[in-house]
This record gives structure tokens, sequence and C-alpha cells, in this order.
């Protein structure tokens, strides 16, 4: 394999020393880009674009050709994974993911199919050797899961939702049920992305958008339980132990001492956590990633340089931080913007690493 020309991103995740503080952006391939846009209509649908590795390494690389990112990120969706269990994943336009079907028993849990990542996921693994072979080196390649419980309430829904109706009744009257819907998950997961790895993933991502809708104790008992049981068994293989794990709770910053003991090397943090007080209570035991309120990105450059300013002096000197917003770009943010915050990182960061 190609040596990595740029292992920033890395290096931090490991809290060695950089020259400056990597930056990525979640969902950096996405619909405020013009040419996501076209290519996602050249595709057909959202999913024709998941399920054709050239298309799907085109939109990775599109952000990467405009701003000087650290990490690409494969292009995928989190719900590839209930799709292949056999819900039969659609979008409808402006209403978001929906399924065919739901899972609200054990009926429904036994009619699951039972998968193996590299045959029925084996689109998502031709898109990594694809990008691989694309990045030839450029960056590192992030590749992605979604965390058990954020899989199991788009499962137990049928969809994105506000308040999570049944997927908590579920989980409070039976928690049996639910416990063998997340083991399941957890299985199906651990096994994805140690095919990513093998395909050629170079850091992986568990994204727990959902668990901070959580009470701190159902939290520890239905969504970090899992994410450690996967982290477990990546690191209990030879073929997958090397390639650093990022937890990013959504909602999280309560647990921050518990996230930060699930074997994971990287913690995300969303923007409602003070980055500085993320770092004097966790920053010596994993390092952070975070987290700019992407609402900013409507504000005006100037302001967000400021912003980017104060979230740096709010980490301090030295690695460990991975700049990132903390959560998903939206569509409706103006390129132009994602200049000015990515150059800000790149203008205001090197002083944090002088020295140290
Ligand atoms: O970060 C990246 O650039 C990689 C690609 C990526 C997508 N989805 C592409 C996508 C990643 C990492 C995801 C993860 C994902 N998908 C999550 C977890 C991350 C998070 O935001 O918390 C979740 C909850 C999903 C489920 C999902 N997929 C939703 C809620 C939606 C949005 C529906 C809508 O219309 O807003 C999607 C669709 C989706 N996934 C899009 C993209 C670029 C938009 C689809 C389109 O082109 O219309």
């Amino acid at each position: 394999m190609t040596e990595l020309k740029n292992d920033r991103f890395l290096r931090a995740l490991q809290r060695q020393p950089v020259d400056q503080t990597p930056i990525w952006m979640m969902r950096q391939a996405g619909r405020y880009l013009p040419e996501y846009r076209a290519t996602r209509q050249q595709a057909g649908s959202f999913l024709d674009l998941c399920k054709n590795a050239e298309l799907a390494c085109e939109v990775t690389m599109q952000p990467l050709r405009r701003y000087p990112m650290d990490a690409a990120i494969l292009f995928s969706d989190i719900l590839t994974v209930p799709d292949a269990l056999g819900l039969g994943l659609y979008f409808e336009e402006g209403e978001g993911p929906r399924f065919h079907k739901t899972v609200r028993s054990e009926a429904d849990l036994a009619g699951l199919n039972s998968i193996k990542a590299d045959d029925d996921l084996g689109y998502v693994m031709n898109a990594v050797r694809t990008i691989r072979t694309e990045l030839n080196g450029l960056v590192p390649l992030i590749g992605f899961t979604g965390s058990p419980w954020t899989l199991a309430t788009y499962m137990v829904e049928g969809g994105s939702s506000k308040d999570f109706a049944q997927v908590k009744a579920m989980a409070y009257d039976k928690p049996e049920l639910m416990h063998n819907l997340l083991s399941l998950l957890a299985d199906a997961v651990a096994d994805y992305l140690a095919a990513q790895i093998r395909a050629g993933a170079q850091a992986v991502q568990i994204f727990d958008t959902w668990g901070g809708s959580l009470s701190a104790a159902a939290y520890q008992e239905f969504s970090l339980k899992y994410m450690q049981q996967i982290i477990a068994r990546l690191q209990a293989d030879p073929a997958t132990r090397a390639v650093p794990v990022i937890v990013f709770t959504k909602g999280g910053g309560q647990w921050l001492n518990a996230i930060a003991d699930c074997g994971a090397q990287g913690v995300g943090i969303d923007w409602t956590t003070e980055i500085g007080a993320a770092r004097a209570q966790i920053g010596n035991r994993v390092a952070l990633q975070g987290n700019m309120d992407p609402s900013m990105l409507y504000a005006s450059p100037a302001r967000i340089r400021e912003e980017v300013a104060s979230i740096l002096a709010g980490y301090g000197h030295g690695s460990g931080h991975v700049f990132n917003l903390g959560h998903g770009i939206t569509p409706g943010v103006n390129p132009d913007h994602v200049t000015a915050f990515v150059d800000a990182v790149r203008e205001f960061s090197p002083q944090y690493h002088q020295g140290v």
C-alpha cells in the first residue's frame, strides 16, 4: 500500500506531536456542494450513489478538491446495515430515511437476514478500495458505522423520529428484546467495521447520533456497552487492532468519563460541551474531536474565524485535537464559508504545536 503523505489526523488521534491541528468535517461530502448535487442526480438517487463505487469515490473526493482536509470519509450511510438485514431502506423526498419493515417483536428479530459484510455489503467494500486507490496516500480514509442504539432507533421506529416513542417503550418495557436486537447489531457492526478496515479504512468512527436521547443509566446499558463490545472485538483481532476508533455520541457531554473508558482512541464532542473542560476531564486518556456548532457556518467568515480561534485556544497547546464540527454540515451552508473555516484552522493552529 502507498505510504501516507499526510498523517496529521492519525497522529493527533494517538496524541503524537503534529505541526498543526488536523481538520475534517462530518458530512463533508454532501448537498451543500453543487458538484455533489450534480453527481447525485447523475446516479439517480442517494442509494444508487452509495452503491456505485466510482460515483461514491467521486463524491468522497469532491470536498478534498476544494479544501485542504486532513482526512477523507467514505461516502455511504449508516442505514446500509439495517438495509442488508432486510428492512428495505428508501428515501422519501424531504422526509428522510424510511424502512418498509420494522423490528418490534422477537418474530421480527428472527426474520432478519444473517449477513456477512464482505458479501452483503460488498458494495461498501468496493467503494473503500476504489477510494483508497484514488487517494493514493493523499490523506487517510475514515470508515464508519452507526452505533447499535442509533441503528435500532431507525429499525424500531421505521425511520427518523422526534420522540423515540416506540424504541424507548421497547427498551423500558422489553429490555430483553432490546438487548437481543442490540447484540445482533453489535455483531453485525463489528463485522462491518472489520471488513471496512480489511478493505482499506485507516480509522473508523462510530456515529452514536441518538445516544444523547437516553438517560444516564440507559445510555450505559443500551448504547455505550455495545460500542465497547465492538471496540473490544476490533482490538482482539490482529487484522484490525491498529486502526483507531472514534466514538461520537451527540449529546454525550455529561458522560465523558465513561465514554473515555470505552476503548476508543478518539472521542467526538458536540458544541454544547466546552472543549477545554473536556480536555481537562479526559484529555490524558483520549484524543478529542470537534466541536464548532455547524450553524456557525451560516454566520459571516469573520465570525467563523473568531469561533475557530476560540475553540483552538480552548483546547490549548499540544496534540490530541482533531478539529471538526460538533455534528454534520447542513445543506444550506455556503461552500465559501467552509473555505473560511478550514483556512482559519490552518492559519491559527500551528502556534499551538510549537515547542511542545
Ligand atoms: O460524512 C460524510 O461525508 C460521509 C457520508 C455520510 C452520510 N450519512 C451521507 C448522507 C455519513 C457519515 C452519514 C451518516 C448518517 N446517516 C448518520 C449519522 C451521522 C449524523 O449525522 O449524526 C445518520 C443519522 C444517517 C441517516 C440519514 N441518512 C439521514 C438522517 C439522512 C438525511 C435525510 C435528509 O434528507 O436530510 C440521510 C441521507 C444522507 N446521508 C445524505 C447524505 C449526503 C443526504 C442524501 C441526499 O443526497 O439527498
